[in-house]
């Protein structure tokens, strides 16, 4: 799942052979569950300026340290300076929802020391519903992947308050315009639900989901 364009490749690797500073080109998934408070680590001596940025924007900034004292852009972001001053940088998020799954860094100065994607993942008891919120304009397509497979499955389109799914998620699905239900899940319908907006081909959001105590996190 991990790509590494051949740019980045290099780059990582002219980093790692001519630089002696911590350097971390992994993105480490951390795992959250809904409105439960999630931790996400970063560990470094950082002597000068700590933050936690936006990865795809550097410039908004969730929290910072220096050795006088920390702050944070809001009450949900927490960080310690006691920790800051042991070598614990990490961020927690008091209450996980959808509007923070994003790619947070953790700098140091001008280093990168780590950089974490927040997953959020439903956990759920067979025989219960998976209520999906599409919460855009259709046409939106359902992209499910089992933790095993490599690839996704299409099982369900949305077009003009219509749904269509596979033969098989048929009689177990039902549209309730935001919401498709899927019915009855069971351990096999762990994994990874995406809810892709075909009009400008992105990906509106993924639902992590295990069933039954089965855990995601073997990233
Ligand atoms: C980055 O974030 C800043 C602060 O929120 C914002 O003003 C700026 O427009 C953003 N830049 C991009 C490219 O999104």
């Amino acid at each position: 799942m991990q790509s590494c364009s051949i740019h980045h490749c290099v780059l990582f690797f002219l980093t790692l052979t001519f630089t002696t500073a911590p350097v971390s080109a992994a993105v480490c998934p951390a795992l959250a569950k809904l409105h439960q408070p999630v931790i996400l680590p970063c560990e470094n001596d950082c002597s000068s300026e700590a933050k936690w940025t936006l990865e795809s924007n550097r410039s908004v900034v969730f929290a910072r340290c220096d050795q006088t004292s920390c702050s944070s852009l809001k009450k949900e972001y927490e960080i310690s300076h006691d920790q800051y001053l042991k070598g614990d940088l990490s961020l927690t998020i008091t209450a996980a929802d959808y509007s923070k799954r994003n790619t947070y860094s953790c700098e140091c100065g001008i280093n990168d020391i780590s950089t974490v994607r927040l997953r959020i993942e439903i956990q759920m008891n067979p025989g219960e519903d998976l209520i999906l919120d599409l919460s855009v304009p259709e046409p939106v397509k359902v992209i499910y992947k089992s933790r095993d497979s490599a690839d996704g499955e299409q099982i369900c389109t949305v077009t003009q308050r219509s749904l269509q799914c596979k033969a098989e998620y048929t009689h177990r699905t039902s549209l309730s315009h935001p919401e498709l239900i899927l019915r009855d899940v069971q351990p096999s319908d762990s994994g990874s639900y995406t809810i892709r907006d075909l009009k400008n081909n992105e990906d509106i959001r993924v639902y992590t989901v295990s069933v039954a105590g089965t855990s995601q996190c073997d990233v």
